[in-house]
């Protein structure tokens, strides 16, 4: 059998896509919270208050509020982050689900605003600390292991103005204060972290849609942003492993595998320099502790200067992850050459790929790349992997039995189920697998509801409409049979 005896199946989400509750039991406002809805065509907008006015921005990579601005919540937008699908009040019934499926872990993340409301407070917020530990005790109760992630596009909106989305230092201590408080707080209850979700997207979309915002400013943004949240991280591993050694720790990048679109050899190095513009910029850091030799190149054409003391460096070294996690949606295609077949969806550009089918969203589906992927990484850094987010986002309905059949995306996760098995048998050390949105939630890209990913349907509209009952769909079934053959019955 080609899965792991022990193999970690299940299923992931991310709390501000999910809890709802935006503003209850003493929690504060994150970025998310002042973040509008929007639609493939539309981008979602980041609202703020401004000489007293209110006003909105493109909430787009490279972009941010104006000077002088400050997020705040216009009551004529609608904010889909504000009730998700409230898992805040049906954690139990979700999280039962999930058992009933056999999950044998749940990836969700903390908000850092229960925790500490605006970021910089002393003490942590009982009432927020109290959530997560019944959240917790709920898996523990169905021997389900929880993977947390400490952050997840979620900074507290108060920080991130004070410390200009992590342009100043001490961004650095309030994230590690944060992280100690949960390490303390939930030990023998937690065994798996993440630090930052997709910590390689500020730079990714830079360089996804480079055309529209590429100026030496943002990239100086960027890799200040980048260098203080690993350190952030390094600091964090240190502390968790201090605290208890059975904690595992991961970092989470988002991989989008890149392919040249021809043989010519300019082609080829702008792809292999492509993969070293984030995902192996990142994972070096993170899984090797220190800067790679490229890195000085990557600075250099955008005029980058980066504050980064000896004892970062020193805690980069000491700081390096247990494991290596990461999304895997799909792939990407780039060239020097002039091309008209261009992709155009949220989070995904350039060349169209004449081999593979596209999502509404104008995501590539292709599990041969999560192959790909896996066998690159395991011989980079030879650690052990988990692949902590894939899934098909895709418009289901309710069939006129009254149930939703969503065969696309069986065939779609069935693929990659496959597509792992093979890496497996090529020697790659893969631990676990999380599929995303387990249960419909809101989409981070575009805000929506009506991009659904999961196992489990939550009845809520695009516009916030719904009675927010929780139905099964085909692929429930199917999971479940998945899981309790270990990966045999695809
Ligand atoms: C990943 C994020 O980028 O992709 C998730 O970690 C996100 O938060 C997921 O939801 C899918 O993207 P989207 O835009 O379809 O929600």
């Amino acid at each position: 059998m080609t899965f792991p005896k022990k193999f970690l199946w299940g299923g992931a989400t991310a709390a501000n896509q999910i809890e709802g509750a935006y503003d209850v039991d003493g929690k504060g406002l994150s970025v998310t919270d002042v973040t509008t809805a929007g639609s493939l065509k539309a981008p979602r907008m980041l609202t703020y208050k401004l000489n007293g006015k209110l006003g909105k921005t493109p909430a787009l990579p490279g972009a941010g509020l104006p000077a002088g601005a400050e997020g705040a919540i216009d009551p004529n937008e609608y904010y889909p982050n504000h009730v998700a699908i409230d898992f805040y009040h049906h954690y139990k019934e979700d999280i039962k689900m999930f058992a009933e499926m056999g999950f044998k872990v749940f990836r969700l993340s903390i908000a850092w605003t229960r925790i500490f409301p605006n970021g910089d407070e002393e003490k942590p917020n009982q009432a927020g600390l109290d959530f997560y530990r019944k959240v917790f005790e709920e898996c523990k109760k169905y021997r389900i292991e929880p993977l947390v992630t400490i952050s997840h596009y979620e900074d507290p909106l108060h920080l991130s103005e004070k410390y200009h989305d992590w342009q100043d230092r001490p961004m650095v201590d309030e994230f590690v204060k944060y992280a100690k408080v949960l390490f303390e707080e939930y030990k023998g209850l937690v065994k798996y972290w993440l630090t930052f979700n997709e910590i390689n997207s500020s730079l990714l979309m830079l360089n996804l849609f480079g055309n529209s915002v590429s100026n030496d400013q943002v990239y100086q943004h960027a890799y200040q942003k980048l260098h203080y949240q690993f350190v952030a991280s390094a600091r964090a591993v240190k502390l968790a492993h201090k605290i208890d050694p059975n904690y595992v720790v991961g970092n989470m990048i988002c991989g989008i595998v890149d392919y040249p679109l021809t043989p010519d050899p300019k082609d080829i190095m702008l792809n292999r320099h492509s993969w070293e513009r984030d995902i192996f910029y990142c994972g070096d850091v993170q899984c090797k502790g220190k800067y790679p030799a490229y890195a000085k190149r990557l600075w250099q054409e955008h005029h980058v200067k980066l504050d980064i003391t000896d004892q970062d460096l020193i805690d980069l070294a000491e700081g390096t992850v247990d494991m290596y996690t990461f999304s895997y949606y799909m792939s990407n295609v780039l060239t020097t050459h002039e091309v008209t077949d261009k992709v155009n969806g949220n989070f995904a550009a350039g060349v169209k790929n004449p081999y593979l089918s596209y999502s509404e969203w104008g995501w590539a589906t292709d599990p041969d790349g999560l192959q790909y992927y896996l066998e690159v990484m395991n011989d980079r850094y030879e650690l052990p992997m988990m692949v902590v987010e894939n899934g098909l986002g895709a418009v289901d309905k309710i069939s006129d039995d009254g149930k939703i059949h969503d065969d696309y995306r069986i065939d779609y996760l069935r693929q990659h189920i496959q597509a792992m098995e093979k890496a497996i048998d090529n020697g790659v050390d893969l631990i676990g697998y999380t599929t995303w949105g387990c249960i419909d939630l809101i989409s981070a890209g575009t805000g929506q509801m009506s991009k659904r990913y999961g196992f489990i349907y939550v009845d809520r509209d695009d516009e916030g409409k719904g009675s927010l009952k929780r139905m099964k769909k085909d692929s429930f079934d199917w999971y479940k049979k998945v899981i309790a053959s270990n990966g045999a019955d695809l």
